[in-house]
């Protein structure tokens, strides 16, 4: 296993300590948040911890289901005790990007209804300023030219998410577009100006819905909160 991979199951090994019986549990998207679930998915099998979880992607779903996880949903629970994700940035306010798997929306949406959101990382995640990675924002196909357009004359490079030879299509079928933020200064009002184009459904800045980072460094875990 490389580094960073040890790093990541580290990390989410701390973090799932933290879920305890009867709680409502968000399950992230990506390779560090298939760690957690993992690990949940043993919790739940061998030490018959009783937690109901609500991923954030059809992959996460099927991975919850085939490790025998209890799922539930928003028609049944409208409030999350503890969503454990992953990161593609995490700066020293604890404000993220996420999205490098595509699963921005249903991760933000499920981030908004949880009382204590856990990042899970490895350490080449810590950065000063957001921006090294790409900014995800997941739009409608419909709209597409229009956005690519204004996103154009933003100075923002934005670039069409490619699956090999076609479109990138996330779980609501719509498009990823990826921006270069790494002039932008004031991430709220970046933030504001995104959401105000129409046909833009949401952005991968998390900026204020972080708890707790969970960061795994060589065989270290460090926490920041
Ligand atoms: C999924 O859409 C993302 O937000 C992931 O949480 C993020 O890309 C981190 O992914 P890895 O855990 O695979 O590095």
């Amino acid at each position: 296993m490389s580094n960073s991979q040890v790093e990541k199951k580290l990390a989410a090994e701390k973090a799932v300590s933290f879920l305890k019986d009867g709680m409502v549990v968000g399950l992230g998207t990506g390779n560090t948040a298939e760690y957690a679930i993992k690990a949940i998915g043993e919790l739940v099998k061998k030490n018959g911890l009783r937690i109901k979880g609500i991923p954030t992607s059809e992959n996460s779903k099927k991975l919850a289901e085939t490790l025998g996880i209890p799922l539930t949903d928003f028609s049944k629970d409208t409030s999350i005790d503890i969503t454990i994700d992953g990161a593609d940035e995490f700066d020293p306010y604890l404000r993220l990007i996420k999205g490098g798997g595509g699963a921005l929306l249903r991760e933000k949406i499920v981030a908004s209804a949880t009382k204590k959101n856990i990042v899970i990382v490895d350490a080449s995640k810590k950065v000063n300023r957001l921006g090294k990675f790409l900014l995800p924002v997941e739009i409608i196909p419909f709209a597409k030219e229009l956005i690519i357009k204004k996103l154009e004359e933003l100075g923002l490079s934005p670039k069409i998410r490619m699956d090999k030879d076609r479109p990138f299509l996330t779980d609501e079928n719509n498009l990823i577009i990826d921006l270069n933020i790494i002039q932008q200064r004031n991430l709220e009002y970046l933030e504001k100006r995104l959401k105000s184009i129409p046909g833009i459904v949401e952005t991968g800045l998390f900026l204020s819905t972080t708890g707790m980072v969970i960061m795994g460094e060589g065989n270290e875990v460090k926490t920041f909160e």
